[in-house]
């Protein structure tokens, strides 16, 4: 017990051995990543000594031209990726088609793998220039529907989001006004769907593999040659920042 680390002598162990694992360069954290954490500043090693640009040697690493499949295999929340699979999963049993298939497989891609504030937003944003308009449009859509019933096809308020959010949660005002915007919108019935396919699949009990999707994603994904990231595409940004998340600039 006597001999057992200070809560300090762990911090700087941690440091020093990922100082080895980046072969000394330094991690400039993005200014979000303290944010979360309540820190509104860049952190001491902001601007010391070499800092990481490119590969980083903690994560694994991604083929030069990666595709939707390398992202999720190698960088996203295996939690989170166990969700979209099991969405799909449901989708595909419904007989839903491979365009809504691919919706659900891809509906939360912003929380598994990047961001979870505005994840509706972020999501459709990823895969904007890859998937049919509607496809996309619906992700973004499904954000502020799944805080909303629709008796029609039996979608009640989610009791998941009573416990996560307490029984007096009230959408921010820009919810509310996306909702209204997409109840009167042509693919309304399309974000709907999303919605009643992610209610029902946290199921510990399936297991689905990303396999099963490959022919989908094949027909529905519209996967550039050079790779995601390399592509030039108003997304190319955001898959970039995915794959070297710790770079300086
Ligand atoms: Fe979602
Ligand atoms: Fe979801």
């Amino acid at each position: 017990m006597g001999n057992a680390p200070t809560l300090s002598e762990r911090a700087d162990e941690l440091e020093h051995r990922q100082m080895q694992e980046l072969g000394e360069r330094i991690v400039g954290k993005s200014l979000i990543y303290n944010l979360a954490d309540g820190d509104r500043s860049l952190g001491d090693n902001a601007f010391g000594g070499r800092m990481l640009m490119g590969e980083d040697p903690r994560l694994p690493a991604m083929p030069d031209r990666p595709t939707l499949l390398d992202f999720f295999r190698c960088r996203f929340d295996a939690f989170a990726l166990t969700h979209l699979l099991q969405s799909a999963n449901l989708a595909q049993k419904n007989g839903l088609s491979d365009r809504m298939v691919l919706a659900c497989l891809l509906h939360d891609i912003a929380v598994a793998g990047f961001i979870r504030t505005d994840h509706g937003y972020w999501g459709a944003q990823m895969i904007e220039p890859y998937v049919d308009e509607e496809v996309a449009w619906a992700i973004r859509a499904h954000q502020a529907l799944r805080f909303f019933p629709d008796e029609s096809v039996g979608y009640a308020y989610p009791e998941n989001y009573r416990r996560m959010f307490g029984d007096d949660y009230q959408p921010e005002p820009y919810v509310v006004a996306a909702y209204e915007e997409a109840r009167r919108h042509r693919w309304y019935m399309s974000a709907r769907i999303i919605c009643v396919n992610d209610l029902y699949s946290f199921d510990p009990d399936v297991h689905v593999e990303i396999d099963q999707f490959e022919d989908v994603i094949g027909r529905e994904f519209r996967q550039p040659e050079e790779g995601l990231g390399n592509d030039n595409t108003t997304a190319s940004h955001l898959w970039r920042t995915i794959r070297w998340p710790a770079n300086a600039l």
